[in-house]
């Protein structure tokens, strides 16, 4: 059993965690532990109960000075009860003043899984061990719920928190914050480690301590953005890859989000997350809910390696849904590199008649193909095909393509609107734009509304159109642009703190019709590469586009960032040409492949021009990558050596489940003259074991897994610079 309750104190456990909350006797709900495994104590008698001065008494605390809800660790704190700390709550109940005071009021418990209407949140399988846990709130005065989830996924350490406000209370409420979770920490001296970034240079790790006062990240922008990531882990001082208590915690959203740690006077840390609060102002009428989107907490003893492969697990059982999940991903060929816009089916067919011949899968045709597109200003909105430049329909370039034994897919960008479109000068409303004000344009493109009905009408019914006219079997979903200047035409100038929220649910509408209409399309999530790579978009997209940066060297760091939360199989990764289009970097071929495969691969180039060498690479490539698909989709990730740490080489492993074979790849990234010995130390292998190993596609010799583990592999002294080399052991016997 994972929850136990015993005299109103809950203690949930998962395999390695423990968390606590605690209904004490004025009815106000306290967070009393959270950490390592342990027993069912109740630990409100570690909290201190003094008067500290200057920290307000709630009234059910009549005169009693030592006990201060601006102190005491809670579950969910609100505005108005006298804490001066960051809140998860700001709620007007129709006094003009933002003040509330919650007190429990009941609570169930059942096995499975809560979801989340019209939210992506994690799911529960057949036989899984997950239970859910609803504590109900109530407001002092008024009749207003709030209802807080926990998802307890026993066997992974994760607990999902959600919430969501129930008005009951006759009259319009309204609410300019809404966490998704608190979480009162009873030390103050962790290091935060965050990914923050800039367009094609996405998720750089970042480990800094605690301080005195409030640390925030957040994104304004209406997307998770490339910017900062919504994924946070709280790190003791010791804590590496191996060794170490830390905690995470993924908001599972993709719009802008707001995360907040803040270590208070007597040194506590407190750590809240939600959506973005900057312009929220929801009016929730009687009888209406609000809904706050939920959060994966995550807890690991052993390190950061733990925690991830706990959330990596998490997300490939529990919120990916898409039966791509489990199926060998197509290795394709994207033409943006290739060709940018300028393209007919005759160049398309060649790259795809060379993508036949290396073993590819799938040819994807990308931006350029729809309207009047020739160039990033104009045509977005306008989902007709554009035959004329094609010289073909869509449904011939795609029959020619399957006949030579590949499949289609195709990219959209359906949030979007040109200007100098035929949808816009037919309805220059749906975009977001402030009456009597200028637009914020981004890649010269508005933001269409997807807060209105006839907006997504119009986008899903050329979507279907679209999948239905030829065989498609994915689509790339793309988004160019941060929100700015957001009104919606479609409501009253009292919603107008509605619309970044409603903008992301009508967003999930669409993919959430996708996915039940089509379920056999793969979707791959995209926002100028990573800027909207989170949870949320992993429930209708499992793959993501992890940036518009294809160099192999930058892409070592960006996708190490994005490995902490996010398995490698929805990292989406391509060998590109060189000089690199990005920074005009040259690297071997060979360490292109290695990098890529790194994550869901495949080309993004023109493989029509490719010189001999190169077709031979590819060819192996993607032999190499087919063989260990299983591994590298199914496996365990670890981060052998990092690309912020080590100049010298950076070096990643996948291990299957049962330790019985594993993959590591070692980038170099310096060279030197009288090169010193380099080595890497394997994980997860079976000790006792012996194992063969292979590098480059040759055999070199045996070892126990106690001799990989524990001294190593010694690396070959790199050729070039950038040189690269992937090693592979298997099981004997
Ligand atoms: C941004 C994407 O990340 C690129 O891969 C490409 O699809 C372009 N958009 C097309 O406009």
């Amino acid at each position: 059993m994972g929850i136990i309750i015993k005299d109103k104190v809950f203690t949930i456990h998962t395999k390695n965690s423990t968390y606590q909350l605690k209904v004490d006797d004025k009815g106000v709900l306290l967070h009393t532990y959270y950490g390592r495994r342990t027993d069912e104590t109740d630990y409100s008698y570690m909290i201190m109960a003094a008067d500290v001065g200057f920290s307000g008494n709630i009234a059910a605390a009549d005169n009693d000075r030592t006990y201060s809800l601006d102190y005491f660790p809670q579950e969910y704190p609100v505005l108005g009860s006298g804490d001066y700390r960051v809140n998860c709550l700001e709620m007007e109940l129709g006094q003009g003043v933002k003040d509330c005071m919650l007190f429990y009021d009941s609570h169930k418990t059942y096995s499975g899984k809560y979801s989340l209407p019209g939210l992506p949140a994690l799911f529960a399988r057949e036989n899984d061990n997950v239970e859910t846990l609803e504590i109900v709130m109530k407001e002092d005065r008024e009749n207003v719920y709030v209802h807080l989830l926990y998802g307890v996924f026993f066997e992974e350490d994760i607990i999902t928190r959600a919430v969501f406000i129930e008005n009951k209370s006759g009259k319009e409420i309204r609410v300019s914050r809404v966490m998704s979770f608190c979480v009162d920490f009873a030390r103050g001296d962790y290091d935060l480690i965050h990914f923050h970034g800039r367009h094609a240079n996405e998720r750089n790790l970042e480990r800094v301590p605690l301080f005195h006062g409030i640390f925030e990240l957040r994104s304004t922008r209406g997307t998770s953005s490339h910017q900062h990531n919504p994924f946070v882990i709280l790190a003791d001082k010791n804590t590496n890859e191996e060794m170490g208590e830390c905690y995470g915690a993924a908001l599972v959203y993709s719009g802008g989000f707001h995360m907040q740690t803040e270590v208070d006077q007597l040194e506590h840390a407190r750590l809240v997350m939600g959506i973005d609060d900057s312009e929220l102002d929801w009016r929730i009428a009687d009888g209406d809910i609000f809904t706050a989107p939920e959060v994966m907490l995550g807890y690991s003893p052993n390190g950061l390696s733990c925690l991830s492969h706990n959330y990596h697990d998490a997300v490939f059982h529990h919120l990916i849904r898409s039966v791509w999940k489990d199926r060998q991903r197509p290795v394709l060929v994207n033409n943006w590199e290739a060709t940018y816009f300028d393209f007919n089916a005759e160049k398309l067919l060649a790259i795809a008649k060379q993508g036949a011949e290396l073993g590819l899968d799938m040819l994807v045709l990308d931006d350029g193909w729809f309207g009047k597109r020739d160039s990033d200003y104009s045509g977005l909105g306008d989902w007709y095909v554009n035959e004329k430049k094609l010289g073909c329909t869509l449904k011939e370039l795609v029959d020619k393509i399957n006949n030579m034994g590949l499949s289609f897919g195709i990219w959209v960008e359906p949030e979007m609107i040109s200007e100098d479109s035929d949808l816009y000068r037919a309805h220059p409303d749906w975009a977001f734009v402030v009456p009597n004000r200028e637009p914020i344009r981004g890649r010269a493109q508005l933001v269409l509304d997807m807060t209105r009905e006839d907006v997504v009408s119009y986008i899903e019914e050329r979507l279907f159109a679209l999948l239905d006219s030829a065989n498609i079997q994915y689509i790339k979903w793309d988004m160019n642009r941060s929100l700015a200047a957001v009104y919606s035409a479609g409501l009253g100038k009292e919603h107008q703190g509605e619309v970044r929220h409603r903008f992301v649910l009508g967003l999930y509408r669409i993919l959430e019709d996708l996915h039940t209409k089509y379920p056999e399309l793969l979707i791959e999530g995209c926002s100028g590469g990573g800027g909207r790579f989170d949870m949320g978009m992993l429930y209708y997209t499992p793959q993501i586009w992890c940036s518009d940066n294809t160099d192999a060297i930058e892409r070592l760091r960006i996708q190490y960032g994005t490995s902490f939360a996010y398995p490698m199989s929805s990292v989406s990764a391509h060998v590109s040409v060189c000089p690199n289009h990005q920074n005009g970097r040259v690297t071997p071929f060979k360490t292109r492949g290695i990098c890529a495969m790194q994550g869901t691969f495949g080309y993004e180039l023109d493989l029509s021009r490719m010189c001999d060498e190169d077709k031979m690479l590819a060819k192996e490539q993607v032999k190499t990558f087919k063989q260990h698909y299983r591994l590298f989709q199914f496996g365990d990730y670890y981060r052998i050596a990092s690309p912020f740490e080590n100049s010298d080489f950076t070096a990643w492993e996948y291990v299957a489940k049962d330790g019985r074979e594993a993959y590591v790849a070692v980038v170099f990234t310096d060279v030197h003259g009288n090169p010193l010995p380099k080595t890497v130390r394997l994980k997860g292998l079976v000790a006792d074991a012996v194992y063969k190993i292979c590098r480059d596609g040759h055999v070199l010799e045996s070892r126990t897994g106690a001799a990989l583990m524990n001294a190593g592999l010694l690396l070959p002294i790199p050729e070039t610079s950038y040189d690269s080399t992937a090693f592979y052991v298997s099981m004997e016997g």
